[in-house]
């Protein structure tokens, strides 16, 4: 496809301690240097950015944050902005992982105001969205990441676009050992893709990196690479176990 495959560990509330998390990004740090032909990012809590960082250096990894506040600075105890993300070094940021729409109370316009922020100060942003299983036994999957995608996207330039990934997670795969098969999985991703050539034309379109998400494993990461539109992994728990990543990242 001429993308390069990213695959980004999302530690989500893990570990729990920053000797912990020193310890899990040495063995990311290590793999790493075996997995030439991919990108690789981790995605930490906040006060982790700054260590994890420092012992990730002279390695090839790639670091992020799992949110943003949408306000540079100010009276908003409890929040962190992008300016502070930017400004210890982070090159990702997540917008709009269920996690944050399920218990944050994130909506497609916040996510949307977060990942123009992300964007307009010059970092790369992954948009994930996905399906509930309610939605999914009813057969909507493609039509609620449509909307998801549309309204995240929303402003969103074409020369913007070369700082995005989408992040394809049904909700019902998270945490939850139901990997999507490769089958469901490239289904959506291509008609993600799709729409994304509507919007932006195909050449733009083409260039996109779509990660799954949702149990992806050391068993499975091999068959879901193997999709013409899959092009990486949101990993979470898998991500948490240094052999487990390693592996991931070294996908055949
Ligand atoms: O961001 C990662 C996803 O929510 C997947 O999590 O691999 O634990 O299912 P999981």
């Amino acid at each position: 496809s001429g993308r390069r495959p990213f695959i980004a560990g999302n530690w989500k509330e893990n570990p729990d301690t920053l000797e912990a998390a020193i310890d899990l990004a040495k063995v990311v740090s290590t793999a790493s240097s075996s997995a030439s032909n991919v990108d690789v990012a981790v995605v930490v809590p906040f006060p982790f950015l700054v260590p994890v960082k420092e012992t990730l250096k002279g390695s090839n990894v790639l670091i992020g944050a799992q949110d943003l506040y949408t306000e540079d600075k100010g009276a908003y105890t409890g929040a962190t902005s992008l300016p502070m993300i930017k400004s210890v070094g982070a090159q990702w940021v997540l917008c709009g992982h269920s996690e944050r729409r399920a218990l944050f109370g994130d909506t497609d316009e916040t996510v949307n105001a977060k990942l123009k922020k992300v964007l307009a100060a010059g970092l790369k942003a992954i948009l994930c969205i996905g399906e509930t299983k309610d939605e999914y036994e009813l057969g909507v999957n493609k039509l609620i990441c449509g909307l998801q995608l549309a309204k995240g996207l929303k402003g969103v330039t074409k020369e913007q676009m070369e700082n995005v990934a989408i992040a394809y997670e049904p909700v019902w795969a998270i945490g939850t050992g139901l990997t999507a098969t490769p089958e469901i999985a490239q289904d959506v991703h291509s008609n993600i893709r799709a729409i994304l050539g509507e919007a932006y034309g195909q050449a733009v379109a083409d260039k996109v990196v779509i990660q799954y998400g949702g149990s992806v494993t050391p068993e499975t990461v091999d068959e879901l690479m193997a999709m013409p539109d899959i092009d990486g992994a949101l990993v979470g728990g898998a991500s948490l176990v240094g052999e487990k990543f390693a592996r991931i990242i070294n996908f055949k």
